[in-house]
């Protein structure tokens, strides 16, 4: 007696064209959070948020939550988050003494600077700061999980930063899931991308590491070392992806870390080269009057139906960090990285400056 092969009910797919064409294919879900009560005593939750936010949803309420999520970052001027995670990094800088920019700078400056600009009162920046790294600790997990440890800590920080934004009235639930939405994604994905371009950029040579202009640096980051490995995808339908049939209900594992090293798109893609031509409609920050366009093919944003809304603002963010650090190097060689399925983040990186330090001695 024979018995069938199992069907595959999860695929990896590495090649750049295919997991480009599945990013494309609207056949392709994310996996979905449910809906869940905002809560009466005990206020919005992680649960709810989940099930709110433009990231988890699917179809009509994505376009809606997304639009949503645009009109708030279009309204934000990327010269002006530039210069205020410049000039917040060099204040955490200046001093002389080593500095954990994981600790300090990675995710509390752009954390900071977006959630002052989307409405969080200068006084409650802090504790804002704490609440997302709280949410976004807690944001992937499932929403059917056993609610872990964290939980309780995750679901308090959705509500201190509803008290945050509503004053004295709660917030309009859609606006508090679009900003929550916005300031969790942007938190650790940020952090990943200042983290992997200064360890990429203070293991050059000090000289050409301040030849390249930051834009290049952090798009080739964004290739050879991307903070969001992978993302999924759920077949609503059979379908083919990467060449095979798969049944409906399949989970599509994406992997934009190894497609971004595919060698049919990148020539030696294992070496990191600020200097990669770069094509495409990929994204691009504004620097002085002009718009400089980077980013061109890589994955590091996502791509298709959903990428990244975000690129603009975290591209300058990142970009005005890497311009207060620039010149400093790495006090600590070793660079321990963050437990994470999906994500890499340094743990700790802790930058000096040589020319303070010599001078101090
Ligand atoms: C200011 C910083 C950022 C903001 C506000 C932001 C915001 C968002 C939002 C709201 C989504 C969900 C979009 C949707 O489902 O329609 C998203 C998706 C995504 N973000 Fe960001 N993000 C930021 C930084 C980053 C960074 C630094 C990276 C990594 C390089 C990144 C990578 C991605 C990817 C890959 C997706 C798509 C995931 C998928 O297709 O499943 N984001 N971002």
């Amino acid at each position: 007696m024979t018995t069938d092969p199992p069907a595959v009910r999860e695929r990896r797919l590495t090649r750049h064209a295919d997991v480009r064409a599945v990013l494309a294919d609207p056949r392709f879900l994310v996996p979905a959070a449910p809906a869940a009560p905002l809560g009466t005593d005990s206020g919005p939750g992680m649960a709810w948020l989940r099930g709110a936010v433009s990231r988890f949803s699917n179809g009509a309420a994505h376009a809606r939550r997304r639009a949503r999520v645009l009109g708030l970052l279009d309204a934000l001027d990327p010269v002006r988050l530039r210069r205020e995670a410049r000039e917040r990094t060099r204040a955490e800088l200046a001093g002389g003494a080593p500095v954990d920019v994981m600790a300090t700078i990675a995710r509390r400056v752009p954390v900071g600077v977006l959630a002052t600009r989307l409405g969080v009162p200068e006084e409650r920046r802090e504790e804002v700061v704490a609440a997302v790294r709280a949410m976004a600790a807690a944001y992937h997990l499932p929403a059917v999980s056993a609610a872990p440890p964290a939980g309780d800590a995750a679901d308090a920080a959705v509500a201190v930063l509803a008290a945050a934004l509503g004053g004295r009235d709660a917030p309009e639930p859609g606006l508090l899931a679009a900003v929550a939405g916005v300031l969790v994604q942007a938190c650790d994905a940020t952090a990943g991308l200042v983290g992997n371009a200064l360890a990429a950029v203070t293991r050059m040579p000090a000289d050409l590491a301040l030849r390249w202009p930051v834009e290049a640096l952090l798009a080739e980051t964004l290739r050879w070392d991307p903070p969001v490995r992978l993302t999924r995808r759920v077949a609503a339908e059979d379908a083919m992806a990467g060449g095979v049939p798969v049944p409906a209900g399949a989970v599509l594992v994406l992997d934009l870390a190894a497609a971004n090293r595919d060698p049919e798109v990148f020539p030696d893609p294992h070496r990191f080269d600020p200097a990669r031509p770069r094509q495409g409609s990929g994204g691009h920050v504004r620097s002085g009057g002009g718009h400089l366009r980077i980013g061109g093919e890589h994955l590091g944003f996502g791509d298709g139906i959903r990428p990244c809304p975000g690129q603009d603002a975290a591209l300058a963010l990142a970009a005005g960090i890497l311009e207060a650090a620039a010149g400093h190097r790495l006090a600590d060689p070793e660079l321990p990285y963050e437990p994470s399925p999906n994500l890499r983040v340094p743990a700790r990186l802790c930058l000096h400056d040589p020319d303070t330090t010599e001078g101090h001695r």
